[in-house]
């Protein structure tokens, strides 16, 4: 065929589904009713509702969740709002301008991407993906149709991100060495039941699964812990990683870092002997070309018996970024942050407000219609959400531990020694001999940013097949969105 009459006809059928798309949404007055449908009604997806509902002139009007006992929960709150199990059926309702998507992480882009071919705007809870190819698939989406589309990354709308930004640009701090990203939080064992699971029969269990693989569950809850499950979740690194890396981006790298060069994590699921797939004790090391990152989580507690998370034992605060300077350090989380001298004297701090003005933020930029108005704006919150992936993708790639192997991966970097020995102390101290337990290494994984894909010896057949998954029949992420 002539090529310019095949991309003429490309052009043009893009053009109808711009034009579907559009004329799929309301064109709204400046004064009118934003009416939102809240996807997920799980403890984030509540949460969300209650936020949207409180910025002026947005109502709730559609609660959807597979599981009637979630929809009958957040009905009491909502009592004028409809209600369906189907998300299909919020697609299909013309008067819906936006959606919460607040799913398990394994329904965030089918959804988005459902609702922004309907032509409705996306909030869109974080990890925005489930995986690295799908999240490219969601920025497409959003640019193909005109949607605005944000990333449940709240942070990015608290003010405390640019002032820490404004001190960094003051130069006081000197050069950033090093970051540090820490996530140190308690979690418990999920169980490991003999007999399968079987989901709640107020469950539309289809529905729930949607493009995740229909496999036998071992854990004793339905709800939440799925987290730990690869097939639905993408553990604690894409749980609270897409927070902090997030963070990372932003503040240290100001977004121009799409995504690391390189990549190394190792760790394990130590203690619980449960159900659960993801590790429970996880550290990477992220070349980024620049600054280099290292990111560690713990769910055991500080020491066998004691009923606390762990600290980062070189810093005082529970800190989630520690950036590391040529005259002192800064560490803060969401609540706030803290700027110490070379002398370890606090000589600074910062008060966060946890990114109360993310949904007004979502609300504004769907009236004024440009993407750039959004904190959150889906492309940076698929780059955030693809480091923690890329860290998840090493660790599954892993094959067993050698200490000195995996300190003679990163050469003369200290920060990589001192995290593998923390790793080690959090082992011992919880009283578990790492010379008995199953800890992986995974490869030094080398990235094309452009292609967001791998490259070199470690694009490997594997390796490849991680960067996106198997869609269960009907609940296809789209090639073509
Ligand atoms: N931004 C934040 O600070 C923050 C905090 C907590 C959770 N989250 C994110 O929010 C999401 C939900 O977390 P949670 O703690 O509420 O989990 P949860 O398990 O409590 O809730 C998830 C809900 O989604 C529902 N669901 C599953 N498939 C669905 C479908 N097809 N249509 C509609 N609903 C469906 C489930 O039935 C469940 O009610 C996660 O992706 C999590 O990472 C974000």
């Amino acid at each position: 065929m002539n090529p310019n009459l095949k991309s003429r006809r490309a052009f043009i059928k893009q053009s109808t589904l711009c034009l579907t798309a559009l004329s799929a949404s309301r064109v709204l007055g400046a004064n009118e009713k934003i009416r939102i449908a809240s996807i997920g009604l799980g403890g984030q997806g509540t949460g969300n509702a209650g936020r949207m509902a409180k910025v002026p002139g947005v109502e709730v009007v559609m609660l959807c969740d597979p599981d009637t006992a979630q929809l009958e929960k957040v009905k009491k709150l909502f009592p004028n709002a409809a209600t369906t199990q189907d998300l299909r059926k919020v697609m299909e309702d013309k008067s819906i301008d936006a959606v919460v998507v607040s799913t398990c992480n394994h329904w965030h882009v089918l959804a988005a991407i459902w609702a922004m071919q309907a032509g409705k705007d996306v909030y869109v809870e974080k990890p925005v993906s489930h995986n690295i190819w799908e999240g490219r698939k969601l920025v497409e989406a959003a640019r193909k149709y005109g949607r605005i589309c944000q990333g449940g990354t709240q942070q990015r709308s608290d003010p405390m991100q640019d002032e820490i930004k404004a001190y960094f640009d003051a130069g006081t701090l000197g050069k950033i060495k090093y970051v540090r990203c820490n996530h140190y939080s308690m979690r418990k064992t999920i169980g490991k039941r003999v007999m399968p699971l079987t989901p709640p029969p107020s469950v539309n269990y289809d529905l729930w699964l949607g493009p995740a693989a229909d496999e036998q569950l071992f854990r004793e809850k339905f709800h939440y812990d799925w987290h730990w499950d690869w097939n639905t979740g993408n553990g604690e690194m894409g749980n609270w990683g897409p927070h902090i890396l997030d963070d990372l981006r932003n503040v240290v790298f100001r977004d121009k870092v799409k995504l690391p060069k390189r990549v190394i994590a190792g760790g394990g699921r130590f203690a619980w002997n449960d159900a659960g797939e993801t590790p429970n004790t996880h550290f990477a090391y992220m070349d980024t070309g620049d600054i280099p990152v290292i990111v560690d989580f713990h769910n055991l507690p500080r020491m066998k018996g004691v009923n606390a998370p762990d600290v980062y034992l070189r810093r005082r605060t529970g800190a989630f970024l520690i950036v590391e300077c040529e005259n002192g350090y800064y560490t803060g989380s969401r609540g706030g942050g803290s700027v110490f001298d070379a002398e370890g004297k606090k000589v600074h701090t910062f008060k966060g407000d946890g990114g109360k003005s993310h949904a007004a933020n979502f609300i504004a930029a769907i009236r004024s219609r440009k993407p750039s108005d959004l904190k959150a704006e889906v492309e940076d919150i698929h780059l955030s959400s693809a480091w923690c992936h890329l860290a998840n993708i090493s660790y599954r790639l892993g094959q067993k531990y050698v200490r000195e192997q995996a300190e003679s991966a990163v050469k003369d970097f200290q920060p990589w020694n001192d995290v593998i020995g923390d790793f080690h102390e959090h082992l011992k101290r919880n009283e578990l001999d790492d010379s008995t337990l199953d800890i992986k290494i995974g490869p030094m994984l080398e990235i094309d940013a452009t292609k967001e894909t791998f490259t070199g010896a470690t694009a490997t057949s594997e390796a490849l097949s991680l960067l996106t998954r198997e869609y269960r029949k009907g609940y296809e992420v789209p090639q073509q969105v």
